[in-house]
């Protein structure tokens, strides 16, 4: 695997996440509907997970579907949405081989119940791997995810299993969807857009952003490489002075 080279000796990411987008805009350069730029997309992101497997990084997030993806034509959320259905459940025997936990994050219980049952489905075969954790996130909005947690928050108050003087920041990002997972390291995206599109908003505080201006179903294990080597050059202080970069892996020979 001689496109691992670059990131010897190297500082790693511990968590991955993905703003997958340019799928469109990579059909409609071509003359292509939509949904072949989706379908490009899946390609891409059995790469990426298949790369960050070999890498050994600990858990990859990826953007599927934003909860504001709901606003466009019915026949392309459809699509979408089969599409997601259908990688989860042809994807599965995969992730065994390769020891991948997959989970989901989002508002879940609003999706179509097959979609439903084949997350829950993979999700319940998949759990004891011991490898990559892939996190889905899947009719997820950042702001939608606060306030879910806020809701829990004021749920455990009024129960009185919470006492409000006490919570603090550990105690709210436990309540959110995927508390087992560290916040991410680096955030990468794709596409050539400046924005943050509502992903991941309390988990990204200290996250490092690297924007690329190839377009999703583009992307490839050498993209990844890049995205890495320029997070391992940025020195990350958390506000503090010191680099804590201590705690991340360093990419043996
Ligand atoms: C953005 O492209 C991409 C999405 C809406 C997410 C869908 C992603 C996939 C279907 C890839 C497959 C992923 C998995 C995990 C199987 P866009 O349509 O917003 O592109 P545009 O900005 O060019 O219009």
């Amino acid at each position: 695997m001689a496109w691992r080279e670059p990131l010897v000796g190297h500082v790693l990411p511990k968590h991955i996440a993905v703003i997958m987008d340019g799928n469109g805009r990579w059909a409609h350069q071509r003359g292509l509907p939509r949904i072949q730029g989706h379908f490009q997309g899946r390609k891409a992101a059995k790469r990426c997970v298949q790369a960050c497997v070999d890498l050994g990084i600990e858990a990859l997030s990826m953007y599927a579907f934003s909860a504001e993806n709901w606003r466009r034509p019915e026949d392309e959320v459809r699509g979408i949405l089969d599409l997601l259905e259908a990688a989860i459940r042809e994807e599965t025997p995969e992730l065994h081989d390769v020891e991948v936990r997959l989970t989901a994050s989002g508002r879940l219980h609003e999706l179509p119940e097959s979609l439903q049952q084949t997350i829950a489905q993979s999700r319940e075969e998949t759990k004891h791997h011991k490898g990559l954790t892939l996190n889905l996130l899947i009719n997820y909005g950042g702001r939608t995810e606060i306030v879910d947690a806020a809701k829990m928050v004021a749920r455990k108050a009024m129960a009185g299993e919470l006492d409000l003087d006490k919570l603090e920041e550990k105690g709210f990002s436990a309540l959110m969807y995927s508390p087992e997972l560290p916040d991410p390291d680096l955030v990468i995206r794709p596409g050539g857009e400046l924005r943050i599109s509502n992903f991941l908003l309390w988990e990204l505080a200290y996250s490092e952003i690297v924007l690329m201006p190839v377009l999703w179903p583009d992307f490839n294990e050498h993209h990844l490489v890049e995205a890495i080597l320029e997070y391992s050059h940025r020195q990350r202080r958390f506000g503090g002075l010191a680099s804590d970069d201590a705690r991340h892996l360093v990419m043996p020979e």
